[in-house]
């Protein structure tokens, strides 16, 4: 079985960090290809050397672009990788980002299987580029693994019901695994001038809070009127987003270069709540019991909510300062598996190659 993983933003490195090494355990052979997408060193590098994901076998170096010219840019590179390589038995894909779409595209018309790992997922909100992709994935994918139940039941309204397996989140795996090391590794004092509980841990990247200037003032307006210090890794595209509009960080707000994944997770586990617009983060926060304010009009992570961990408030200022006042209704419950989700799909796609 020789699999072909395309990956390219940072989320995706931090899943194919705990996949890979369950595919080597399966005797699965798989070669990575970055897309490029995210190309700087703390988007990218970091979370290769400190995860230990196995080199890319080669780099798209696509960049940034429009969707159009990314995605587009991506789909030609791919298609020439992958017909100049022996055949692959199947393509393995992760998530929403238009690394995802474009291997996902390329995969179907080259009559390669596709395998997408967090099938399932919906915000019923196509504004968003990340629903548009996750449609188009997941109706061109062969395999389907769903970190949940709902995700599945997701799929099943659309006929998607074969090929679907639920499987737990990989990304749950990935906080297990990871959690002894980063607290190993990195001190709260060594990243941040705070006790535990003093700061608010913030992160916005989202295209629907970076591209409406109304929007994200509205945001940083309400941070700089916030009780503690907030702590705040910027994307690069937010920061590119600060600059052109001229808007400054409030006296209270610390901008941070991006973090490494291990940071991110001793960052969260000090933070009194956590603010953001990003997946992964509700659910990394959840999983650490911190408590978490969502900065989106809805989410695809619906179990969260439950007993108020994650409270959904948008931009708005009343909603969000009366979430952030807010405190869990009871503990957490187990969502999204039991860490063993990787191994799970790997034992899939190990059996895959056999049929
Ligand atoms: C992408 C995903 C989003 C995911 C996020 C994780 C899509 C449509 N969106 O959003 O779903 O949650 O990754 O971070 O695929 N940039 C840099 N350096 C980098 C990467 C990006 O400067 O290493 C800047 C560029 O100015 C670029 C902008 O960020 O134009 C946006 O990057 P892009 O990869 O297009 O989307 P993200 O916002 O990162």
């Amino acid at each position: 079985m020789r699999i072909c993983t395309v990956v390219g933003a940072r989320p995706q490195f931090i899943k194919a960090a705990v996949v890979s090494r369950a595919l080597r355990s399966a005797g699965v052979q798989e070669a990575i290809v970055h897309t490029g997408q995210h190309y700087d060193a703390a988007m990218s590098r970091i979370f290769f050397e400190e995860l230990e994901i196995p080199e890319p076998h080669i780099d798209l170096g696509v960049g940034s672009g429009s969707h159009a010219v990314q995605t587009g840019e991506m789909m030609i590179r791919l298609e020439a990788f992958l017909s100049d390589e022996p055949r692959y038995d199947l393509v393995l894909v992760y998530g929403d980002t238009n690394s995802t779409l474009a291997a996902a595209l390329v995969a179907a018309k080259l009559n390669l299987p596709l395998a997408h790992i967090e099938a399932g997922l919906r915000s019923f909100n196509r504004t968003m580029p990340e629903e548009v992709n996750r449609i188009v994935t997941d109706r061109l994918s062969d395999l389907l693994f769903c970190p949940s139940r709902l995700a599945a039941d997701n799929l099943r309204r659309e006929g998607i019901a074969e090929g679907v397996f639920v499987t737990g989140d990989v990304m749950y795996d990935a906080v297990l695994h990871f959690r002894a090391r980063a607290t190993e590794r990195y001190s709260l004092e060594s990243l941040v001038p705070f006790d535990s509980g003093a700061y608010y841990l913030a992160t916005i990247h989202r295209a629907e809070n970076t591209e409406y200037p109304d929007r994200l003032a509205k945001l940083l307006v309400l941070f700089g009127a916030l009780d503690r210090p907030v702590v705040w890794p910027v994307h690069p595209r937010t920061t590119r987003r600060m600059e052109q509009l001229g808007f400054t960080f409030p006296s209270n707000v610390h901008p941070l270069e991006p973090k490494g994944y291990l940071e991110m997770l001793v960052l969260l586990s000090g933070a009194r709540r956590v603010l953001t617009d990003s997946g992964g983060l509700q659910k990394e926060a959840y999983w650490l019991e911190r408590p978490c304010v969502t900065l989106r009009a809805e989410t695809e992570w619906t179990e969260t909510l439950e007993r108020g961990w994650n409270r959904v408030a948008d931009v708005d200022p009343n909603r969000i300062l009366t979430a952030l006042r807010s405190e869990p209704e009871g503990p957490t419950l187990p969502v999204y598996g039991d860490g063993r989700a990787s191994e799970r799909i790997a034992a899939t796609l190990a059996g895959a190659g056999g049929e």
